[in-house]
């Protein structure tokens, strides 16, 4: 296992290029299931939850490609139903398979993805909506098996707006008989990276970014060439870096209206965020001051930036209230940061800030991916040495991190364990 060790307390300063994003890249990958015709796809980010998708679609009989962050996928005739638990177990987003496997050869066969560090992430509200469109589950030795003749059109209504749910069915409906339509569904920018990529492939899908869906079902979709949408959690993690080290970066590729909860938010801490022509520069105007964040279904605040906002509240004047709604488990990074000097207390799904002049290096210990983001934000602004370990976490979600980090001053090096 590698770790980081990063010597804290420079202004980051100069250009970052945010890469394609990952939570747009795998529904967008496993969509290819549900055609014959090869599909070609370019910004797909070199992570290794991309890597765990490529050898999943190639166990699932598709001729797949990837390298200089493009991909290329062929679903042949025959495909093997088959998701491995080996594999799943490492990444939950395998259950995006089920969609389009039920859609293109009426049958499962897929490992529940088990237990996360952040929270139980059911998958209920897919196997609901599947079976509204007339598949049928079993649970066997851990693994969901599905069969359906043909899917056909429902109208689904989610109990919370589930982004893998929306994707999952989205995939499935997309070649299912009828009407679909999908209530109370995520409006995520990936979900309608997801659509805009079906729709480019002869899908027929409207109202995709909001919370209702239409879909009318083609008999078959063809090939295309698709670019994935920049990752905006990325782009926002590297947001805050330059306000945590008191500098100035240029986010280039960056999303500015998919993020702009989280830019109103560092603005109100005192960061001064400007849409360039070349990308989104973002500095510190003034010291920096708490702020209180819920985190949202999208437009709201994303949970997956409240680890990183954490970061840099935890030197900000006064105090902030964090509290996140969408996952029960989710303040891993808390008291790691702790260890860091950070001052801190949760109750619940509640944590409260209170902003410290200074952070300490330490050893600290990665748990989950955005989690880690946040421990290498703290190890950049603190003063001395942070070493942060089990950094596969962050591999997942963030192309070598340290590469681009060090480009604009940060003095960080990749050690094995
Ligand atoms: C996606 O996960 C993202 N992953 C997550 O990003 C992100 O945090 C999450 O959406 C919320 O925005 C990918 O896109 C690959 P959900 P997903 O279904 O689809 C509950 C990262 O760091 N729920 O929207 O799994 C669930 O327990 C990752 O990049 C059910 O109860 O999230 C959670 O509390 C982490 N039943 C809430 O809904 C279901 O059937 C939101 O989950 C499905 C979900």
């Amino acid at each position: 296992m590698d770790k980081l060790i990063i010597e804290g307390g420079v202004p980051l300063t100069g250009v970052v290029e945010v890469s394609g994003s990952k939570n747009a890249a795998l529904p967008i990958l496993f969509a290819s299931i549900l055609l014959t015709e090869p599909v070609v796809f370019h910004n797909v980010p070199d992570l290794r939850d991309i890597r765990t998708t490529i050898a999943l679609l190639l166990l699932l009989g598709c001729d797949c490609g990837y390298e200089n962050r493009k991909a290329r996928v062929v679903a042949p005739g025959v495909l093997h139903p088959e998701a491995p638990y080996d594999l799943v177990r490492t990444m939950r987003a395998s259950v995006l398979c089920l969609g389009p496997l039920l859609a293109r050869i009426g049958q499962a066969r897929v490992a529940l993805p088990g237990g996360c560090s952040i929270g139980a992430r059911p998958v209920d509200q897919h196997l609901k909506g599947f079976e509204q469109m007339g598949a049928h589950f079993d649970l066997e030795e851990g693994y969901i098996i599905g069969r359906c003749r043909k899917l056909r059109g429902a109208h689904i209504s989610f109990d919370l707006p589930t982004v893998g749910g929306t994707e999952n069915l989205l995939m499935a409906a997309v070649l299912a008989e009828g009407e679909t339509i999908l209530e109370n569904a995520a409006r995520e920018p990936e979900v309608v990276d997801l659509a805009n990529f079906l729709l480019s492939c002869g899908a027929r899908i409207e109202g995709h970014g909001t919370s209702c869906i239409h879909i009318t079902g083609v008999s078959s979709l063809h090939g295309t060439e698709y670019t994935v949408m920049p990752d905006r959690i990325e782009a926002a993690t590297f947001l805050v870096a330059a306000g945590i080290t008191g500098g100035e970066l240029l986010a280039r590729s960056c999303p500015f209206a998919e993020l702009e909860t989280v830019i109103l938010k560092l603005r109100d801490m005192g960061m001064e965020i400007t849409a360039t022509a070349d990308g989104v520069l973002a500095k510190c105007a003034r010291p920096l001051r708490g702020v209180d964040i819920t985190t949202q279904p999208y437009p709201g605040f994303p949970t997956d930036v409240q680890a990183q906002i954490m970061a840099i509240m935890c030197l900000a004047e006064g105090a902030s209230i964090v509290q996140e709604s969408i996952f029960e488990n989710r303040f891993m990074h808390v008291l790691e940061l702790m260890r860091m000097g950070a001052q801190i207390k949760i109750t619940g799904r509640t944590a409260l800030v209170r902003g410290v002049k200074r952070l300490a290096g330490a050893p600290v210990m990665a748990s989950d991916l955005r989690a880690s983001a946040s421990l290498v934000l703290a190890g950049l602004a603190a003063r001395g040495t942070t070493e942060v370990r089990r950094i596969y976490h962050l591999d997942r979600g963030y192309e070598r991190i340290e590469n681009k980090l060090n480009a604009v001053g940060a003095r960080i090096r990749r050690e094995k364990e």
